[in-house]
């Protein structure tokens, strides 16, 4: 009896451990798997914003492309009765065909290479055997290492026809991206980027959650710093050239509050309403923003594109 209270305790001690953790966003607090070449020593997290060069720009390049291509690849894919598992297997499939790997994969104990959330969803859902539906609106969000450096994107797909308020929500979402983006020059604030995604999207009378937020990346998936989808301008650390990292804004129809499934991963919206997202890794420029993963085939939106 005193073991099994005892027990109750460790895990849920655990749990909320674990739950802190994921609601850090997709951002752990350490991060040291990845090898630097030169050194061999792991790279970590660093409390300082890391500033690359142009070398790291030309192989972002790289990583963002194959990162779109891969998204562009699966738009036919997205119908009726496919399974996000088989979503998965293209993804796995297409990032070892061109010589990259998906960074999901293995990545604190999740075993897939992509996360697909669907309706309700915000991030994180685990690609299985349901299939999906027509009205559905699936976010789809893929990771590749192309030697070493990382491309992170998402967008969202339509499963056949969809409501007019499912659409709008797609919509207002790219809109925020692009409007956080249009934030971005050297000498802007990470506050500027929040409050242009954060005022667009409450003008249209959608929510932005607060427990997941963009990232720094390079060799490293998830680095400093947190860049947050709210804010004002002149909050948080100062854009310069050369700093690299995501722009991933998660909006929802109804509350901005989440709820992360017993599964540990997959974070819903606490009234089940719509939820949609797009992400996009930039490098920041002399002049503003260097997009590493646009699409090469224009999909950037595939629910405007059909
Ligand atoms: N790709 C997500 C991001 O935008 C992170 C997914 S981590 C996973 O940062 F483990 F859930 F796959
Ligand atoms: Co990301
Ligand atoms: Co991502």
């Amino acid at each position: 009896m005193f073991w099994w209270v005892l027990k109750s305790c460790i895990s849920a001690a655990i749990l909320t451990l674990h739950k802190t953790g994921r609601t850090q966003g997709h951002v752990p607090q350490t991060e040291s798997t990845a090898l630097n070449d030169t050194t061999l020593a792991p790279i970590r997290r660093s409390s300082a914003i890391r500033i690359h060069g142009e070398e790291a720009f030309a192989a972002m390049r790289k990583a963002g492309r194959l990162t779109a291509q891969a998204l562009d690849m699966l738009v036919p894919h997205v119908k009726p009765g496919v399974t996000t598992l088989e979503i998965d297997r293209l993804v796995f499939d297409f990032a070892l065909q061109h010589g990259a790997l998906p960074a999901t994969l293995g990545y604190r104990g999740y075993t897939h290479s992509c996360c697909t959330s669907i309706n309700e969803v915000v991030c994180h859902g685990i690609p299985s055997d349901k299939k999906l539906r027509e009205g559905d609106i699936i976010n789809i969000d893929v990771t590749l290492i192309v030697n070493g450096w990382h491309g992170d994107s998402s967008r969202m797909y339509a499963v056949g026809p969809i409501k007019d308020w499912a659409r709008r929500l797609c919509d207002v979402t790219f809109e925020s991206l692009n409007r956080g983006l249009a934030a971005i020059r050297p000498g802007a604030t990470f506050g500027h980027i929040g409050h242009a995604i954060q005022s667009y999207a409450e003008s249209e009378r959608c929510s932005v959650v607060r427990d997941f937020c963009g990232h720094g990346l390079g060799q490293l998936f998830h680095d400093t710093p947190n860049v947050l989808h709210y804010g004002r301008p002149g909050e948080g650390a100062v854009l310069e050239p050369g700093m690299l990292f995501t722009v991933e804004p998660m909006i929802n129809l109804g509350t901005y509050k989440v709820q992360v499934k017993k599964d540990g991963w997959t974070a819903v919206t606490a009234d089940r309403k719509l939820s949609a997202q797009y992400e996009h890794t930039i490098g920041v420029t002399e002049t503003g923003c260097e997009i590493f993963t646009l699409s090469p085939a224009g999909l950037d939106n595939p629910v405007a594109a059909r």
